[in-house]
């Protein structure tokens, strides 16, 4: 089929009809279990892709999938659900947003190979796997793919190269993706925010708490000083943490923008914090970056 016939549907046509929806990986918590709602509300038909269904409440045009973008079988069986729903209802699927994490911080040099490898299946491979398989749907309706960076994505931090690594993966991902999905005038954007008030920055505490469990005593040894101050910086800001942090509505209401306007933006960056880090790293030589980074930055979050 000539690619000019694609063109017949207009996604900015369908777009906020009934007769669209949308999945959203890693929805059964924080920013996707958010948006899946908030979408659902504003009448998407939405699928929640969930690793375990029973986590949130389904609605009449909000339907669990289950979804683990590390697992190629599951995410298949996903395609052929998903295709069978929408064949039953008439409707299209407008976009993707993969939005899916697993978050590990620690030094690069005592960091375990095994968390390096499941922050890039989960973030990136994951994303990659779940566009691929879901790109031949979203041809059909010229839908769009909206993908979960973060301002780690722009800019390194002390302490979480390997999910910069995952983030800045993503962007690079993202933009070979909009320069080849161009022809069907499909857009592709990315989410960059700075903190967000989720259960993320929890669980990536108790996992970096737990990290001397998973390292050899020279290396715990070498880092040891720096592990204790961070950790016991974090337990001591935890409430501070959360108040410094953007409420989800901000990055969900992005989100929503990415999908629906006629404009989307290629980029969007999320918050004070992440607009003036971006700045920031466009404007300064690395070296007095890295004295930005590895003070002021931490300390700040929005
Ligand atoms: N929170 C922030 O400060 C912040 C800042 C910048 C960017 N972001 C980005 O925003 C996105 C959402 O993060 P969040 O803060 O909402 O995190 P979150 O509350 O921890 O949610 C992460 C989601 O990913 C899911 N997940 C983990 N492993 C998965 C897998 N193998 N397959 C499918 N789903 C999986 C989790 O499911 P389970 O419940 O089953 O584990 C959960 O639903 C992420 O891409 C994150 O990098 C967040």
């Amino acid at each position: 089929m000539p690619i000019k016939d694609h063109y017949a549907i207009r996604a900015s046509d369908m777009i906020c009809k009934k007769t669209s929806a949308v999945l959203i990986t890693g929805a059964s918590s924080g920013i996707g279990a958010a948006a899946a709602k908030q979408l659902a509300l504003n009448g998407f038909q939405v699928f929640a892709g969930v690793r375990h269904p029973e986590h949130i409440n389904g609605s009449e045009n909000l339907i669990q999938v289950q979804l683990d973008v590390t697992d190629p079988e599951i995410i298949n069986r996903a395609v052929e659900t998903i295709t069978e729903i929408l064949n039953k209802d008439g409707v299209m699927l407008a976009g993707v947003v993969n939005n899916a994490t697993v978050e590990y911080h620690g030094p690069v040099e005592i960091l375990p190979m095994k968390f390096f490898r499941h922050e890039m299946e989960v973030n990136y491979f994951g994303t990659v796997m779940v566009t691929k398989a879901f790109l031949p749907l979203l041809r059909q309706s010229r839908g769009r793919i909206v993908n979960m960076s973060s301002i780690s994505g722009r800019c390194v931090f002390k302490s979480i190269g390997s999910n910069c690594a995952a983030k800045y993966a993503i962007e690079a991902f993202s933009d070979a993706l909009r320069l080849e999905l161009a022809p069907w005038g499909m857009q592709v954007s990315i989410i960059e925010p700075g903190g967000v008030a989720t259960p993320l920055w929890k669980k990536s505490l108790q996992a970096f708490e737990d990290l001397p469990k998973h390292i050899p005593q020279e290396h715990l040894q070498l880092y040891y000083p720096f592990w204790e101050k961070s950790v016991q910086a974090a337990r001591a800001d935890e409430e501070e943490h959360f108040q410094k942090t953007m409420p989800v509505d901000r990055v969900v209401k992005t989100l929503i923008h990415a999908l629906t306007s006629k404009k989307p933006k290629t980029r969007y960056l999320v918050g004070r914090f992440a607009k003036t880090v971006a700045l920031l790293k466009w404007l300064l030589p690395d070296r007095l970056f890295d004295r930005f980074a590895v003070t002021e930055f931490q300390e700040q979050s929005e």
